[in-house]
């Protein structure tokens, strides 16, 4: 079955459980527009995605990286924290209120060059917030438009079940209004008992609320006090969403990562820290000086969710990021998305933007996320193979050595599945002003008309560096090694300079 009109299929939402299954196998659209890129207009389907194997919680670490004695470093719940009011904040939050023009986060120019507004420098620690006493617990609070309407979406965890209206309580310079909101609960493959849900209160065009707090009762006096984050102006390229880190003790496979992005173009680092290592604290702690690393407390009040509330981190992520940074790259500590024919992110992209360009002359839709195929890269070559390798990049004894010392399996696993997973595991590049709701891996709902771009494997890989038995065939994939000589360094540099 093929239906012309996709943007008013991606304009709804689909919350509906029964609905979802209905069109899950029907897929819509399927172009071949090129060979680098083919666009695909896919509704979600189940059957390759909820599969045994993206069950799997993949942030489970290698033995190889694990630290031998691992302190563990808690963060107890910060609820207890007394809030003081702080009369400044109202003072700036005024000054922006002003100055803040109508938002319509759907009109994205093609050059990306939106100008957008919001405050600046104003402080924010989220924190989990409880909703009366009810079981339900909020995270951080959005001025968001969709449909041409303004609204506040603010995202939290609660049952699924737990049926009770939403109330918003708006404050706006020393006036409080309730209304009355909605709320969706996001996907969860894996139907936990506990969800992340988006909470919406629509707005008048003129409000411009800087704090709310939640009820479910509109007589209840709010328990919560959200600070409202608005889009800001355009800061970078691209930011890298590591969501979140728990029981996590491999301090080299983090340095590993964040440099060799860094070599490929992440200007700023998100990760949300529910419990580290003090090794690892170390290196968050290190990276935080060097100003491109936000970590973001997770201290999660409550289980029977999904990975700690990992999709809420994801897209907090995300919302935090609009209009800050152009891409957002969606990935885990053990991922490498590396582009095969390109030196970096930046190059990678003016290809892919071409292609779309051309791909899309009507210019009906625009570019929401590009999806990065994964495989698994798991095995080191063999001596015979490693001699041609080590004369062809030139790597020197020492090299290898620090190649083995700290795990840097980057550089050594070269051995990849000869397959692609179909259906999950990719990871992403997302504009986050297109998304609507974002998946681990991809979008799980976008904004009308917007598209997503599956990226051949020929032009970029997600390299996924994980133990995985399998007697699968593999090919020798020496891609990485072409980003030895400059990311190497950057590693070595950290790791003395830590004395890890
Ligand atoms: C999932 O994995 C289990 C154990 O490996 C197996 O018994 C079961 O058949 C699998 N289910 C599907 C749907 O593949
Ligand atoms: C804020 O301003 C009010 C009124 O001017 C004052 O009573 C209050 O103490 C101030 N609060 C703080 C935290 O400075
Ligand atoms: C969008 O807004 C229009 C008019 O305000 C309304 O009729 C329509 O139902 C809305 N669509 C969605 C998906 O919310
Ligand atoms: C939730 O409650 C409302 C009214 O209290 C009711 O109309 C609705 O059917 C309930 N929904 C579910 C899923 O129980
Ligand atoms: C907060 O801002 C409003 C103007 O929107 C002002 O009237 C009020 O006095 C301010 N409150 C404090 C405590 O500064
Ligand atoms: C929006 O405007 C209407 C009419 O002026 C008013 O009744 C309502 O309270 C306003 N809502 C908000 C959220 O400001
Ligand atoms: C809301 O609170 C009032 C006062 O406590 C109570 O009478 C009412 O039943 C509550 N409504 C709901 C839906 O719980
Ligand atoms: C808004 O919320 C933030 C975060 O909870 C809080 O720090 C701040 O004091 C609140 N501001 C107002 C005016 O309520
Ligand atoms: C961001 O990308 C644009 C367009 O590709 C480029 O002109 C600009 O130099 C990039 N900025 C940075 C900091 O790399
Ligand atoms: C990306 O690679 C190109 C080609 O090597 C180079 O000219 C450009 O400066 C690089 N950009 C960044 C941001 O590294
Ligand atoms: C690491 O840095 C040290 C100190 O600068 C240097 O002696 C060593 O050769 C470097 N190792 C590698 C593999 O680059
Ligand atoms: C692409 O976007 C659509 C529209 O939001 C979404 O439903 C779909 O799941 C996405 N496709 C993939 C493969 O992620």
């Amino acid at each position: 079955m093929y239906l012309r009109n996709t943007c008013r299929i991606i304009f709804q939402y689909r919350y509906n459980a029964v609905l979802l299954l209905l069109v899950s196998t029907v897929i819509l659209v399927h172009y071949n527009y090129s060979k680098l890129v083919f666009v695909q207009y896919v509704l979600r389907n189940t059957a390759t995605i909820g599969n045994n194997e993206t069950s799997t919680s993949f942030h489970s670490s290698t033995s190889s990286w694990s630290e031998s004695s691992s302190v563990w470093k808690t963060w107890t719940s910060p609820l207890t924290d007394s809030q003081s009011q702080k009369n400044d904040t109202n003072s700036t939050l005024n000054a922006f209120i002003k100055t803040t023009t109508v938002l319509n986060l759907l009109k994205i120019s093609s050059d990306n060059q939106r100008v957008t507004v919001g405050p600046k420098g104003i402080p924010d620690k989220p924190r989990f917030q409880k909703v009366n006493d009810h079981d339900a617990w909020l995270f951080s609070a959005f001025f968001d438009n969709f449909n041409n309407t303004d609204l506040i979406r603010v995202f939290g965890i609660q049952p699924l079940l737990l049926n009770t209206s939403v109330f918003c309580h708006l404050v706006e310079g020393t006036s409080t209004y309730v209304i009355e909101g909605t709320k969706k609960d996001l996907f969860d493959w894996h139907r936990n008992r506990r969800r992340v849900f988006s909470y919406e209160c629509l707005l008048n065009e003129t409000s411009r609320p800087h704090n709310v707090s939640l009820t479910f009762n509109e007589t209840d006096t709010p328990t919560n006090n959200l600070l409202v984050l608005y889009p800001q102006a355009l800061q970078r390229n691209f930011t890298v969403c590591y969501s979140m880190l728990y029981n996590y003790n491999t301090p080299y496979q983090l340095v590993q990562n964040v440099e060799f992005n860094r070599v490929l173009g992440a200007e700023h680092f998100f990760l949300y820290r529910e419990s580290v290592s003090s090794a690892v604290d170390t290196v968050l702690k290190h990276y935080q000086r060097q100003g491109f690393l936000t970590v973001i407390e997770w201290p999660i009040p409550v289980g029977e969710i999904h990975y700690h509330g990992q999709i809420l981190s994801l897209n907090d992520c995300v919302y935090r990021n609009r209009g800050v940074s152009r891409y957002v790259v969606i990935q885990d500590t053990d991922e490498f998305i590396i582009p095969h024919q390109n030196d970096n992110w930046t190059e990678l992209m003016e290809v892919l933007n071409k292609e779309f360009e051309l791909s899309n002359k009507s210019q009906s839709e625009q570019l929401g996320t590009y999806i990065v195929q994964s495989t698994f890269y798991q095995q080191s070559p063999n001596s015979s193979e490693w001699a041609d390798i080590t004369g062809n990049f030139s790597i020197s004894d020492e090299e290898f050595k620090m190649f083995k010392k700290f795990s840097l399996t980057v550089f050594s696993n070269l051995k990849r599945l000869k397959t692609f997973f179909v259906g999950g595991r990719q990871k992403s590049f997302v504009r986050p002003e297109t998304v609507l709701f974002n998946d681990i891996h991809t979008p799980d709902k976008n904004r009308p008309c917007i598209a997503n771009v599956t990226v051949s494997t020929d032009v970029a890989v997600v390299h996924h560096h994980r133990r995985w038995t399998s007697s699968a065939d593999y090919n020798l994939d020496t891609t990485s090694l072409k980003f030895k000589d400059r990311v190497l360094p950057l590693i070595n540099e950290t790791i003395l300079l830590l004395t890890l």
